[in-house]
């Protein structure tokens, strides 16, 4: 991750607000992973107030950036913000085997696999919901596969996941893209995002809260957007596939994995899906509403399907380009020749 380098007054901000004791500590903690105050009180064992006005400090300038989710205030390490380049210095000079960051690491780890169990609870009362439909379709491996293959074609700069749930997608592209992020309504699900993330130790992924409908990010701001197995449970899809092409930067890709039409009416009564799945045409439609252009379709049919798996879920992939740089591509070439 590369960020821009600063200016004298901006460095000097920087270079006071990290030089100190407990400042530099959070500094490192917050390197590790988006944690709210009170984790952090802990870890550190002082007081709220004390760590709030430090974590003020890091955040006026720039080194850490604060959201908020719910009642919750989370701290993670300066991505936008004009400290990223300090921060990501101070950082990778810390050396990782110090006996004071060492200590801070290891009751780091305690607060982690508290909350892991406490996602991991939560997860566990509703993952028979979803192993209930995973067995109707082919294995996850097939989707998964399908997706990556979907998306080959070099590293992706900045991905983002809408309704990330478990955070998956952003594991599995972990290795493959620059930046992750992912979005999902329910704070429940991004405690589970968040504890899978770490223990898949990805650092190059954040989750916040947000609705798919409106969501607080930039226009042209990503290459790829994933929505997985996320349309079926909304009221208005085609406005959800706007707002993901909003995001989109020019030449980007929306990948949406969904179910094609069937006929599982308890999907809707047990499980809150609003759409029993999507036909081609009319998901080709939304997209090409949205402004973008559908490159790909793809359909992945459960193996017995037709037989004795009749009614049973076949997953649909589809994928579309944002089409400017096409567009500014072509130009060019029209000039060139
Ligand atoms: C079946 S799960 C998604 C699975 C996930 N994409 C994956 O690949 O494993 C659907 C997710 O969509 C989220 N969701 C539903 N409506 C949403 C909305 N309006 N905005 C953001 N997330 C939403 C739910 O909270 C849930 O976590």
């Amino acid at each position: 991750m590369s960020a821009s380098p600063l200016g004298f007054a901006l460095l000097l901000d920087g270079l006071k607000a990290a030089g100190e004791d407990t400042r530099l500590r959070l500094l490192a903690l917050i390197g590790e992973g988006e944690l709210t105050v009170s984790e952090l009180t802990e870890i550190l064992g002082q007081s709220q107030p004390r760590i709030s006005r430090h974590l003020k400090l890091l955040a006026e300038a720039g080194l850490v950036e604060r959201f908020r989710e719910a009642s919750w205030v989370f701290y993670r390490r300066a991505v936008d913000a004009p400290g990223a380049a300090l921060t990501d210095a101070l950082l990778e000079l810390m050396a990782p085997d110090d006996e004071v960051l060492l200590r801070d690491r290891e009751r780091l780890e305690a607060v982690r696999a508290a909350r892991a169990a406490h996602a991991q609870a939560y997860f566990r009362a509703h993952a028979h919901e979803w192993d209930a439909i995973r067995r109707l379709h082919v294995p996850e491996e097939q989707v998964e596969a399908a997706i990556h293959a979907a998306l080959s074609g070099g590293r992706i700069g900045s991905l983002l996941d809408l309704g990330t749930g478990t955070g998956r997608i952003l594991e599995l592209f972990a290795d493959e893209m620059e930046r992750g992020v992912g979005i999902d309504l329910s704070a429940e699900m991004l405690a589970v995002a968040r504890a899978n993330l770490d223990r898949a130790g990805v650092r190059n992924a954040t989750v916040r809260q947000g609705d798919i409908y409106s969501l607080a990010l930039p226009r042209d701001a990503f290459d790829v957007v994933i929505v997985h197995q996320v349309l079926h449970f909304l009221e208005d899809a085609p406005r959800a596939i706007k707002e993901a092409a909003r995001v989109l930067r020019p030449g980007g890709r929306l990948l949406v994995v969904d179910f094609d039409p069937h006929d599982l009416e308890f999907l809707r009564e047990q499980h809150a899906h609003r759409r029993l799945g999507f036909a081609p045409e009319i998901m080709e439609s939304w997209l090409a509403q949205a402004g973008l252009v559908p490159q790909s379709h793809r359909l992945l049919a459960p193996k017995d399907h037709g037989k004795s798996g009749e009614g049973r879920l076949t997953v649909s992939l589809w994928l579309a380009r944002d089409p400017r740089i096409v567009r500014a591509e072509a130009q060019h070439n029209k000039e060139v020749a």
